[in-house]
């Protein structure tokens, strides 16, 4: 197939896709622009535009200092809104602070669960920051890293591990993990695991319960369109959360919040891992991203993400382009990475030379994100042919 062939297929393949209208919910600033980073930060809803508009005008405007009465609870109603993406119950997620304060929040927390235990786990190619939260809390409790660098962490022995921090979609290869028996096997052997689900939030169908989780942090500014820094989730199992003593105490996690002189008596529910007050703004347009993901549900956005990277592997396929994802797509987020020596001089050419935005991730990989509801066929086409072009010219 030459690159014309691959982008009349995509074309076809736009205009048979059940999900092409929801592009129309979202903020288009240039059609004719790929954009093909949503991993990284997702595209911005209308809604959100109206809701923002509305929360300043009506809530902080009108209702000033009065509005807190309602805004107390949002990181709570957010989680709740949240939880059915996750697989989860109300009462077992939380929207707050960032993916790192939330990870070394839960990291202390579930340390402070195992104390009998020497050895904490986290891969060596894991997400910079969840190898420093491990790296930062071994050295305050006095544990080991154990920090494979070849070798799986499914083949890991965990008798003496206290937490593994463990994300279940690689940010490099969107490789998938064992969310079902990396859990089960971990429960077996005592240790706690703290997946971390930002690349898989609003991407794959999720079923924390069914898995039998017991903690996971993750983002909402990636696939949920949450806008930039929004705020970022926590999740601890419901029967687990009452045996959780979070360590960055403050006012918003206090049972009872405006008895000012009361010792530190945290909420029963997930409200104890609140800290300060939460920004209510970044909590609504976080909001309006999850509400966008929950109409289309996410049986079918995680079709059209496997079908979207199913495509670019055929487009990789066609134009001679080293994909290093899995092939099997039940084993695959909703990005690709095509290796290439250059991959960072040609990720910055893209956009300079072809209006496509990739991202790049050291030292040698192309990340095409591709998000179900915002990416179009076509742009996964485009993508690919100018890159195989620049890279066979
Ligand atoms: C896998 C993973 N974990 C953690 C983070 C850190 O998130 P934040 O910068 O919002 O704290 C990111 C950010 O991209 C990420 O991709």
């Amino acid at each position: 197939m030459n690159p014309d062939d691959l982008l009349n297929r995509a074309f076809e393949l736009d205009s048979a896709d059940p999900l092409a209208h929801w592009r129309d919910r979202f903020v288009i600033d240039d059609p004719d622009l790929s954009y093909l980073d949503g991993n990284s930060l997702g595209m911005f809803p209308r809604t959100t535009v109206h809701r923002i508009h509305e929360v300043m005008n009506e809530e902080w405007g009108s209702g000033l200092i009065r509005s807190w009465r309602k805004w107390l609870e949002l990181p709570l109603i957010v989680g709740n809104e949240l939880a059915p993406l996750l697989g989860a119950d109300d009462g077992e997620v939380v929207v707050h602070d960032s993916t790192s304060v939330n990870l070394h929040q839960l990291l202390h927390a579930a340390v402070r669960l195992r104390p009998e235990r020497a050895h904490i786990a986290v891969d060596a190619h894991e997400f910079p920051t969840d190898r420093y939260a491990v790296e930062a809390i071994a050295a305050e409790y006095g544990l080991t890293v154990i920090s494979p660098k070849d070798e799986s962490l499914d083949e890991l022995d965990l008798s003496n591990c206290s937490v593994v921090v463990r994300s279940l979609i690689d940010y490099r290869t969107a490789a998938i993990a064992d969310l079902d028996g990396f859990t089960h096997r971990a429960r077996q052997e005592g240790a706690l695991v703290i997946w971390d689900l930002s690349h898989a939030v609003g991407a794959i169908e999720l079923d924390l319960h069914a898995a039998d989780v017991d903690m996971a942090i993750g983002c909402t500014y990636k696939y949920l369109n949450g806008g930039p820094g929004a705020p970022a989730f926590s999740y601890v199992r419901s029967s687990l959360i009452s045996d959780v003593d979070q360590p960055i105490r403050g006012w918003f996690g206090q049972d009872n919040q405006f008895a000012m002189d009361g010792a530190w008596s945290p909420k029963p529910g997930i409200g104890r891992l609140m800290i300060g007050t939460p920004s209510i703004l970044a909590l609504e347009a976080a909001r309006c991203g999850i509400e966008v993901s929950s109409e289309a549900g996410m049986p079918a956005i995680a079709a059209k993400g496997r079908a979207l990277t199913e495509f670019a592997h055929e487009c990789c396929d066609e134009m001679d382009l080293e994909s290093v994802s899995p092939r099997d797509a039940s084993m695959r987020g909703s990005h690709i990475a095509i290796r290439h020596p250059n991959a960072k001089e040609l990720t910055e050419r893209l956009e300079r030379e072809h209006l496509v935005i990739a991202d790049y991730r050291d030292p040698d990989l192309v990340r095409l994100g591709c998000s179900a509801l915002t990416t179009r066929f076509g742009d996964v086409a485009r993508a690919v042919t100018r890159l195989a072009e620049m890279v066979h010219q």
